[in-house]
């Protein structure tokens, strides 16, 4: 090789080395052997020389040549490698960053109680009835023997809604389950009509319904949407006692403990007649001792059976009227009820 292959070499080199892509690499490139590049040109050259020296400068050429090749062939990698280790930076993932779990969900706390309720009443032969929670102020309160001026229908804790070509009726968000019992009658009552033609028994009306109730009503126990569930037993002649034995059956198995007591306090309610309120009594655990409301009930008052289509000197029996949030908070010792309307996912996920 002459000093002048050797200073061609070494700007191919300086060439090189001042590419940055592969792109710029393949034009340094041709510079050299490219089809008009320094080295070929010189490889052209050769065709006027003697044999002898043409052998000669030939593979001191080629030498070069080769020099310049190796040069390439390692820029080439090297380009390719730093390319590599670009692209592996800008896709490195944080294996130590903690990964995002997708928990399982859960069941609202009520809901739980809900289907609690449905399956011990279930197990006791009741059927389970839907119905709206935008009511008519008949089915809320006129059906159910509420006098005309009754607090009940107040403004101050009934939400009244208006609804557009109702011709006058007054519409309510339903401030408790009740209507349902008049509602479910009323639902089934072609049925019982038949059963009574074919000679048959008047079917029993066994049933609860569980839903939304509202009220204007709004502190630590109170919430302006609460729930309730209604019951409602109707037979031939379903008593007092059957009230007693179903609602002391059902409070015992869904606090799963014997030794819970009951307590029938007298009361009123326009819908039943005699009326109590329901209070139950823990023997222990850190509610022992007081006594707790859970419901009110009675015997059905006879209008309000008559109200239902039904002859009320045969179909006699009792209603209910309980609230699961309540039920909820005793059972889980909840003392805020609105923790249950606030929608916080780190109270929620206790009960999952
Ligand atoms: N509807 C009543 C209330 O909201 C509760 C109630 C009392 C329901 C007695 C009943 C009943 O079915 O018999 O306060």
């Amino acid at each position: 090789m002459t000093t002048e292959h050797e200073a061609i070499i070494e700007s191919a080199r300086a060439a090189f080395a001042g590419a940055a892509t592969p792109a710029e690499l393949e034009n340094a490139k041709a510079q050299f052997i490219g089809k008009s590049g320094r080295i070929t040109e010189l490889m052209k050259g050769l065709a006027a020389l003697p044999v002898d020296e043409k052998k000669s400068r030939g593979a001191a050429i080629n030498q070069a040549k080769q020099a310049i090749e190796a040069a390439l062939g390692e820029r080439r990698q090297a380009l390719a490698d730093a390319e590599l280790e670009a692209q592996l930076e800008a896709e490195a993932l944080d294996v130590s960053l903690p990964g995002r779990v997708r928990e399982p969900g859960g069941l609202h706390p009520v809901s739980l109680t809900l289907e609690r309720i449905e399956q011990i009443f279930a197990s006791m032969g009741f059927a389970v009835a839907d119905g709206p929670e935008i009511e008519s102020d008949w089915h809320s309160f006129t059906s159910l023997n509420n006098p005309p001026n009754h607090p009940a229908r107040s403004m101050q804790d009934t939400f009244y809604v208006d609804i557009d070509g109702d011709d006058g009726i007054p519409y309510n968000l339903r401030p408790h389950t009740s209507p349902m019992q008049v509602r479910y009658a009323h639902a089934h009552i072609k049925k019982y009509a038949e059963a009574v033609k074919r000679g048959e028994a008047m079917p029993e009306i066994r049933v609860i319904a569980p839903g939304r109730t509202y009220r204007v009503d709004s502190d630590a126990t109170h919430s302006p949407m609460f729930h309730q569930c209604e019951g409602l037993w109707l037979g031939e002649n379903v008593s007092f006692k059957d009230l007693k034995v179903v609602f002391t059956d059902f409070c015992r198995t869904f606090f799963e403990s014997d030794d819970l007591a009951l307590r029938f306090r007298p009361s009123f309610f326009p819908f039943t007649e005699p009326s109590a309120e329901i209070d139950i009594q823990f023997q222990s655990g850190p509610l022992a001792g007081r006594w707790l409301e859970v419901a009110g009930s009675g015997q059905v008052h006879p209008q309000v059976v008559r109200n239902m289509g039904l002859d009320p000197e045969k179909h006699i029996g009792f209603a209910f009227g309980m609230g699961p949030d309540r039920l909820t908070m005793l059972r889980y010792g909840v003392s805020d009820l609105r923790l249950f309307f606030d929608g916080d996912i780190r109270f929620l996920r206790q009960f999952r």
